[in-house]
């Protein structure tokens, strides 16, 4: 397994080019199921994540081609039926669900299974499902969801941590050609949920108030081809702003959507991390002292859960107490005992984490455990005194397209090895 050598201590310093969203191409990857004309889909990130659900999508029929980061996909014909491990190894590959119920009125997918942040429950899914006239059957690690027709109905989606960003999706792509109107109340506002319903209205979808609670879907009989450029990924674009305070450097972050990072930009701005719009582009630098914080993750357009691992590498280097709470995965924070090995001092407290911070870092050898866990690793090594190895790196290649790359051309000291 790879993993990759840090020497800390660097200020970063450039600029950076954000690639396209991965939690929005791969519920967009999937929509490509529901219409047997061909589609087109640029800025998809070239990560495993990404070449997983075009595998998906061919193991059920279609034919895809990714190249230079444009996926093209033909589903003329498809099957309901998606490979057993291929799914059970991407909880993302869920959003296959409705497209293929769309479509095929039938589904037969593995339970996605939970991960280290989470159970990851689907309750929420298959609600949506038998509300559109579906039947569930769950055995032996499958779900089977059959319909005689998708049938339009109002829902209400929202569940123990709020709406569900995929669930929402899920149920907009088979609605979209489901029979009459379909209302989803408490229904995901990010705006990767935003880009999916664009490029459904692309496909010819009637889609209306995404972005807002309330989502209405006006089935129609049938979808059509359609191309579609990704949105910019917005966790990746925090990631770097947080690099560039963390560093005491200053980055340059082009291609990002300022109005996707609000809350992130204003907990940076009170931390000491200015951010500065440049036309487009995103100015990151440290203004005076770090500075301790309190932060809660929430649904969009509140603190982005995806966030908090980064936030928490930045905040052990602010001197005084930041407590962190962690509002939508019940167990977010597996990045806490691996910065602790750096020197870091962080107590847990149910769903928060108290950060006592402004004690020197010092590298150590750290094991990543999830994607967003293994970006604050880089990022605290980056800050570190001596050497880290972030061991387990494949976590951070699921979601982060040629990170060692853009973070070297910054100025870090940075390898990638690979393990023989
Ligand atoms: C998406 O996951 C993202 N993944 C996650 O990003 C992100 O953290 C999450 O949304 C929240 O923003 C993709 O888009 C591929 P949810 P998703 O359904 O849709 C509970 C990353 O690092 N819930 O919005 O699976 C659930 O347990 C990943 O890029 C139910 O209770 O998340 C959680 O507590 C990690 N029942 C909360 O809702 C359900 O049926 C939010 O989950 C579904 C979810």
């Amino acid at each position: 397994m790879d993993s990759f050598l840090i020497k800390g201590g660097v200020p970063l310093r450039g600029t950076v080019e954000i690639s396209g969203s991965k939690n929005a191409a791969l519920p967009i990857l999937a929509a490509t199921l529901l219409t047997d004309e061909p589609c087109v889909i640029r800025r998809v990130p070239d990560l495993s994540d990404t070449r997983f659900m075009v595998k998906i999508l061919e193991s059920l029929g279609a034919t895809a081609k990714f190249e230079n980061g444009t996926v093209t996909v033909h589903a003329k014909k498809i099957k309901g039926y998606a490979d057993y491990d291929l799914v059970r190894k991407m909880r993302g590959s869920i959003c296959i669900a409705g497209p293929l119920l769309g479509r095929l009125k039938k589904a037969r997918i593995s339970l996605p299974g939970g991960c280290i942040i989470g159970a990851r429950p689907i309750n929420l899914h298959l609600k949506g499902f038998q509300a559109l006239g579906c039947k569930i059957k769950i055995e032996g690690g499958y779900i089977d969801a059959t319909a005689k027709k998708i049938t339009g109905n109002s829902m209400f989606l929202g569940g123990r941590a709020g709406p569900t960003v995929l669930g929402t999706a899920n149920i907009m792509m088979a609605a979209a050609l489901g029979d009459g109107i379909t209302v989803i109340e408490s229904a995901a506002c990010e705006p990767e949920v935003v880009d999916v319903a664009n490029f459904l209205n692309a496909m010819g979808a009637k889609i209306s108030g995404v972005g807002s609670p309330t989502i209405t879907i006006e089935g129609v009989k049938k979808l059509h081809g359609a191309e579609h450029e990704v949105i910019p990924d917005r966790i990746e674009a925090a990631t770097f702003l947080i690099a560039a305070g963390a560093t005491n450097g200053e980055i340059t972050v082009k291609g990002a959507r300022a109005e996707h990072l609000r809350a992130v930009i204003d907990k940076l701005g009170e931390a000491g991390v200015s951010v500065e719009r440049n036309g487009a582009d995103l100015i990151a630098r440290r203004k005076g002292k770090l500075k301790p914080v309190d932060i809660t993750t929430l649904p969009y357009s509140g603190f982005p859960t995806d966030v908090q691992a980064q936030m928490m590498a930045l905040l052990v280097l602010a001197k005084g107490i930041s407590i962190i709470t962690e509002r939508i995965f019940e167990s977010r924070f597996m990045h806490v005992s691996e910065l602790a090995r750096l020197g870091a001092d962080i107590e847990i407290e149910g769903p928060s984490a108290i950060v006592k911070g402004g004690k020197p870092l010092s590298g150590a050898p750290v094991m990543a455990s999830d994607l967003r866990a293994s970006a604050a690793l880089v990022i605290a090594g980056m800050a570190a005194k001596g050497t880290t190895q972030v061991n387990r790196i494949y976590h951070l290649d699921r979601g982060y397209e040629k990170m060692d790359e853009k973070l070297k051309k910054l100025g870090a000291r940075i390898q990638r090895v690979e393990e023989k």
